[in-house]
Order: C-alpha cells, then structure tokens, then sequence
C-alpha cells in the first residue's frame, strides 16, 4: 500500500485508515471490510473495523445486535464519547453502529469540524491498531465524507455490471473534492470487483471494461458470487471463520496478501 512516509495531522502512529466506499447499495462493502480485516489479522495485524452505516450490518456480521446497543458510533460523531467505548470484541475489534447513525447527519451539520469527527475519534486509538477499516453507508452523505476524510486509501468494491460504472465516476469527483478540500492525500488503493459471476459473458464484458476504464488500479483479485457469504453473517461470522478451507475465505485472503505487498511497492 503506498501510503505517505511522512506523519500526518492527526497520524503520529503507523496505522493506516481504509476506508470502503461505493455509493451503490450491495455491492459486498460490508462483506469485504470484515473479511479483509480478518484476513489481515490472520497476517498478525492488530485491525479495528468502524460500521459507519445507520443499518448496522458490519456490526450484525459479528454478531451483535444493534439493537441492544446502549452506546454506538452515533455518541462517538455527536457528542464525542470517546471511540474506545463503543469497541466490541469479537473476531477483530468492531466499533459499532445502530439505526441512529440516521440521525448524525442532520444532527452534525451545524458541528463545526463536522467532516472530521471521525478523524478526530480515531486519532486516540490509533496507537493500539495497525489498520483500521471503516465500512460506509451506501451514499455520499456526511458519514461517507467523515469516512474519507479519516482516510489514507480507499478500496472500491464493484459489482461487476455496467451500470456501477457511472457510480465510480460521481465517487471520484467526491474524493476529489475531499483532496481539495479536507485530505490532501487520500485516494484509491484499489478497485475491487465483487460478486462475480464467472459463467456469464457479461461479467467478463464488464471486468474488461473496468480494466479499460482503470487500468492498473483494478486489483487483480476477484470476488466470486457464493452463497457462503450470505451464510456466515447470519452466524455472526466472517467466511473465514465459517468456512476456513472454502474459496470464498481463500479470495480474501487472497486480496489481502494483494493489498499488503502493495505496501512495499
Ligand atoms: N461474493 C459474494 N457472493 C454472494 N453473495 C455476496 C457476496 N458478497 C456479498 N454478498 C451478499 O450480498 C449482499 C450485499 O453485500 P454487502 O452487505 O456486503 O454489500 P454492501 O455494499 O455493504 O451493501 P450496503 O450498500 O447495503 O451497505 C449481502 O447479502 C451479502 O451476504
Ligand atoms: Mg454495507
């Protein structure tokens, strides 16, 4: 991962914030920031997750219930309780999220510094993680903003089909605002494509296009669509844990081995 050598505002650690973005909904996100953190850690990386979205679905796939949470990622962004208190831990470490992560939004939108509250939150835990992975709602509201303020790279997950094209263009002018804007230094480190369906043509049609499109910024990993992983969340738990020896647990690991030598680039 080419991240900047030099220390940041905020970043007197070595950790590295990546944060997962598409605005479009179901597009493996949420699979792919708790399957990567668990690959990493399987690597002997200490990772934090941070579910920045109101449907609370990274902290269901570990197995807590949003809805009995008595202090979430809402108390962090609003009223700034210290991040280290809505921490559970589960296979990694999950920051977590219920349903009023709806209201932060509007809630912080007369904040001043309200597009770095997450920043700022993180800036305290940093030295106890390696990497933190921040999973984000399907829009590009003011949690996604956060999000990407937060972080040093960010990875793209894409359905492969033509239509999420258009989607990763209205991203890039995003992140290109929050460089001019908010965070010099952020960008992509990888797109990567997901619930791929490697019988159809148009899944070969569409991977091409978005090589064409992105060139070397498509990771070389591929998702493939198994049912495995709408399995394992439902167990509160990572493909990796679920099924250790499947093809779904190897292509995360698979990626993760991609995005870590990326470092060393
Ligand atoms: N490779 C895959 N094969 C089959 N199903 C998958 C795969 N990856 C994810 N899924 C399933 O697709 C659905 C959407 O995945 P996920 O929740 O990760 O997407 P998301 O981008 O986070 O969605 P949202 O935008 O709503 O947050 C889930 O039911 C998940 O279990
Ligand atoms: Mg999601």
């Amino acid at each position: 991962m080419q991240f900047p050598e030099t220390p940041e505002r905020h970043l007197p650690t070595g950790c590295k914030v990546v944060a997962f973005a598409n605005q479009k909904g179901g597009v493996a996100k949420t699979t792919t920031t708790l399957n990567l953190a668990v690959a990493f850690a399987e690597e002997g990386h200490r990772v934090l997750c941070v579910d920045m979205d109101p449907q609370g679905n990274l902290t269901m796939s570990q197995g807590v219930d949003p809805d009995t949470l008595e202090r979430s990622m809402y108390d962090v962004l609003v009223h700034r309780l210290p991040l280290r208190e809505v921490i559970h831990r589960r296979e990694i470490d999950v920051a977590c999220a219920s349903i009023d992560l709806a209201g932060a939004e509007i809630a912080m939108s007369t904040m001043i510094g309200r597009e770095r509250a997450l920043e700022k939150a993180l800036a305290e835990v940093k030295p106890d993680y390696d990497f933190v992975f921040v999973d984000t709602p399907p829009s590009l509201g003011l949690l996604t903003i956060n999000a990407l303020t937060a972080a040093n790279k960010v990875i793209v997950p894409v359905q492969c089909e033509y239509l999420s094209m258009r989607g990763l263009i209205q991203l890039q002018n995003t992140l290109a605002m929050i460089r001019e804007n908010l965070n010099p230094d952020v960008d992509i480190e990888g797109i990567l494509p997901t619930l791929v369906d490697t019988r159809t043509l148009h899944a070969k049609e569409a991977i091409e296009l978005l090589e064409e499109n992105f060139g070397d910024r498509v990771f070389a990993s591929r998702i493939r669509k198994t049912i495995r992983f709408a399995e394992a969340p439902v167990k509160g738990m990572s493909v990796l844990k679920y099924d250790p020896d499947g093809l779904a647990a190897h292509a995360y690991r698979q990626l993760a081995k991609e995005v870590l030598s990326h470092a060393n680039r």
